[in-house]
C-alpha cells in the first residue's frame, strides 16, 4: 500500500479539501462586498491584495489543490487496479463514478481558468472588470457552471466528512444542504446583480 492509498493519504486529501472549503467561504463572503458598491469593493481588494498574507494564501491554495487532485487520482487508479471485487472501494450507487469525475474535472478546469483570468485583470478597478466579464453570456455560463459543480462537489465531500466523523450518516444532511445553498446563492448573486442592474 502506497502513501496516496493509505489512511494518511486520505487524511491529507481531506485536510487539503478543508483548506479550500475555508477559502471558498471567505471568498464568497468577501465577494458580497460587490453589493456595497464600487468604492468599498475596490478598496477591499486593493488592501487585501497587497498583504503578505495574500501571497501566502495563494501559495497554500495552489499546493493544497495539487495535493488534493494528485491524491484523488492516485487513489482512484489504485482502486481500479485492486484485484477482485472484494478489494475495490464501493462507490455510492446514486452517483456514478463517471458523473463524479466529470463534475470534479469541470470544477478543476473552472478554478484554473478563473484564477488565471483574475490574475490577468487590471486590478485598479476590479468592480468594472467584473461588470465587463459578466455582460458576456459565455462568461455567465462558465461561472454558473463552475458554481454548480462546486456545489455538487461540496455536497458530496461535506456529507462524507460528516459520515467519517460519525456526526451524520445521511447523504442529505440538512446542514450540508444549507451551507451549499448559501455558498451557491452568494456566488451567483454577483453575476445575477449585474445582469439585472
Ligand atoms: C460568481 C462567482 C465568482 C466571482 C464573481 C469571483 C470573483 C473573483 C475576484 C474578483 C477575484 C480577484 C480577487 C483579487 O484580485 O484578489 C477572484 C479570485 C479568485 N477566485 Fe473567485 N470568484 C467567483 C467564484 C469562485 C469560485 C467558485 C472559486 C473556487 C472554487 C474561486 C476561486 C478563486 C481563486 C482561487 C482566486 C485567486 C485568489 C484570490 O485572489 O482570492 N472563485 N475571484
Amino acid at each position: 500500500m502506497n502513501f496516496t492509498n493509505s489512511v494518511v493519504g486520505k487524511r491529507w486529501m481531506a485536510f487539503a479539501g478543508i483548506v479550500w472549503f475555508a477559502y471558498v467561504v471567505f471568498h464568497m463572503v468577501s465577494l458580497l462586498n460587490f453589493h456595497a458598491g464600487k468604492e468599498i469593493f475596490n478598496d477591499f481588494y486593493t488592501w487585501f491584495n497587497q498583504l503578505p498574507f495574500y501571497y501566502l494564501m495563494v501559495a497554500v491554495l495552489i499546493f493544497s489543490l495539487g495535493l488534493h487532485v494528485f491524491t484523488a487520482i492516485s487513489r482512484q487508479l489504485a482502486n481500479n487496479k485492486s484485484k477482485g471485487v472484494g478489494n475495490k472501494k464501493p462507490y455510492p450507487k446514486e452517483i456514478p463514478r463517471v458523473v463524479a469525475w466529470s463534475g470534479a474535472s469541470t470544477l478543476l478546469m473552472f478554478v484554473v481558468f478563473h484564477f488565471v483570468q483574475m490574475q490577468l485583470l487590471d486590478q485598479t478597478d476590479l468592480h468594472q472588470q467584473l461588470l465587463n466579464i459578466f455582460t458576456q453570456p459565455i462568461m455567465l455560463i462558465v461561472y454558473v457552471l463552475g458554481t454548480i459543480t462546486l456545489s455538487t462537489h461540496l455536497h458530496h465531500a461535506l456529507s462524507n466528512v460528516l459520515q467519517t466523523l460519525g456526526v451524520s450518516s445521511k447523504q442529505n444532511n440538512p446542514w450540508v444542504v444549507l451551507i451549499v445553498l448559501i455558498l451557491f446563492f452568494g456566488f451567483v448573486s454577483v453575476p445575477v446583480s449585474i445582469i439585472y442592474a
